[in-house]
């Protein structure tokens, strides 16, 4: 049985007292919801120790949006992993399409990151997808291939067991434009392939995420597909009751 995971992506979103207000409603909510959805929320740096605080005897985990590709020294402005790790993170979302678009990570920096991720015992949601060329050139499958052969096959089979794939079409974040679930279930599937390739059976055990403009009234769709096994969400993250609602997808 794969992990169901729904993860908050806030980015750069809420100041330290909103962001404690927004995990203290997803703690308060999250008994709507069967224990067997995990709920992760990944707030800005600035206020993760904040919301570690809020988070504190729940079951909602913490997670980083980022992390540094060297252990520590002089990078100014960077977070090593770990100082994500001390504060009580388990999860680092790694490579989404805003940090390769506007900050120009490649598959370079983004092994490096996945060395400091792994070395400090967290788990990293590696995001992967195509924008909208690409989708419409029909090279999506090509580019989610290309992205994990450069990043994710250099992980040992031990370190796979521990990673959570995220596959965003860049065409669908923030502009309310889902994938279908259709969609969805057919790159989730070919991604597997991909990784069964590498890593064989415990391909069936990895977690493979959706992402972008995932919403509590199109989540039980896409959900229900046999390679959906959750979603990480951006925009509905930010309201309590949409972030549980998407959870909620899993049961209806
Ligand atoms: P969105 O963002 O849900 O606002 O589309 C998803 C993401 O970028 O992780």
């Amino acid at each position: 049985m794969r992990k169901k995971i729904v993860a908050g992506n806030w980015k750069m979103n809420t100041l330290p007292a909103e962001g404690v207000e927004l995990a203290k409603g997803v703690v308060a909510m999250r008994g709507e919801v069967c224990d067997c959805v995990n709920f992760i929320v990944c707030p800005p740096f600035t206020h993760l120790a904040q919301v570690a605080e809020a988070l504190k005897g729940s079951n909602v985990e913490l997670g980083a949006q980022n992390c540094a590709a060297e252990a520590k020294g002089a990078y100014t402005g960077e977070v090593a992993a770990s100082m994500i790790a001390a504060l009580g993170c388990k999860y680092v979302i790694l490579g989404h399409s805003e940090r390769r678009q506007y900050y120009g990570e490649t598959s370079e920096t983004l092994n490096k990151k996945m060395e400091q991720v792994y070395a400090n015992g967290l788990t990293p949601i590696y995001c992967v997808g195509e924008n909208l060329d690409e989708r419409e050139a029909g090279n999506h499958f090509a580019v989610c291939k290309q992205q994990i052969e450069e990043v994710v096959f250099n992980l040992t089979e031990e370190q796979f067991k521990n990673l959570v794939i995220a596959y965003e079409p860049v065409w669908a974040i923030g502009t309310g434009k889902t994938a279908t679930a259709e969609q969805a279930q057919e790159i989730h599937a070919y991604i597997r392939e991909v990784l069964a390739s590498k890593f064989g059976a415990a391909a069936a055990e990895c977690p493979i995420l959706y992402g972008g403009s995932c919403k509590p009234s199109n989540a039980a769709e896409i959900f229900a597909k046999e390679d959906v096994d959750g979603g990480l969400i951006g925009g509905a993250a930010l309201k309590a009751e949409d972030f549980i609602g998407i959870g909620k997808g899993f049961m209806a």
